[in-house]
């Protein structure tokens, strides 16, 4: 049963609703009149990236990358590699990357370095979840919705080894892990 593996609710959907349309504002501002290519990042930003499009009102264009890092275990494997890469090229571009959480920051620096070979104008991060040991400067990381303590989340994208996606709400995972 799905709710025997969530301990906890951290954020429901009135208030992810709320910060992914204070996200979209600020964006809005900052990307006034540069047509960003905005970069989902699959399989956990989806949801996010949905929203906050919608919540930017500017002009701008999509795009999809897909990465993985975790396989399916709740810890990283260290490893990151692109299962798909973007369509359309970035150079010039003005790029903002999506991103459901960041963690280790593995994933973020493994990208950011991928993009910035491909000389974009400019590229931007927009995480919705970041952990409080998390030093936002270092990793360079503007946009942020919330800080979150070391805990394993699902929903709104986020996964367990593929389950809970579907979640409409980001809560703490307590079922079975593989480590
Ligand atoms: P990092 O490379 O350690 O920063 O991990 C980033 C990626 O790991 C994210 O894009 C997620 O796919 C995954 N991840 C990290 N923490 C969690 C979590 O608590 N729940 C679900 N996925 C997570
Ligand atoms: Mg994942």
């Amino acid at each position: 049963m799905l709710l025997n593996d969530i301990q906890e609710i951290l954020y429901d959907e009135e208030q992810i609703r709320h910060k992914v349309k204070e996200l979209g504002q600020q964006l809005s501002r900052d990307f006034e009149n540069r047509n960003p290519l905005v970069i989902c990042i699959l399989k956990g930003a989806f949801i996010f990236m949905a929203d906050l499009v919608k919540a930017m009102d500017i002009p701008l264009e999509i795009d999809f990358m897909a990465v993985s890092s975790y396989g399916a275990s709740t810890k990283s494997s260290g490893v990151v590699k692109i299962v798909k890469d973007l369509d359309v090229p970035v150079e010039g571009r003005d790029v903002l990357i999506v991103e459901d959480i960041i963690d280790s920051g593995l994933t973020l620096s493994y990208l950011r370095r991928n993009l910035l070979a491909r000389n974009p104008a400019s590229l931007e991060v927009c995480a919705l979840l970041v952990r409080d040991t998390t030093d936002l400067d270092e990793i360079a990381v503007r946009h942020v919705g919330f800080t979150i303590p070391q805990k394993f989340v699902i929903g709104y994208g986020l996964d367990a080894a593929e389950r809970f996606r579907n979640l409409p709400y980001i809560a703490v995972y307590e079922g079975p892990t593989d480590h």
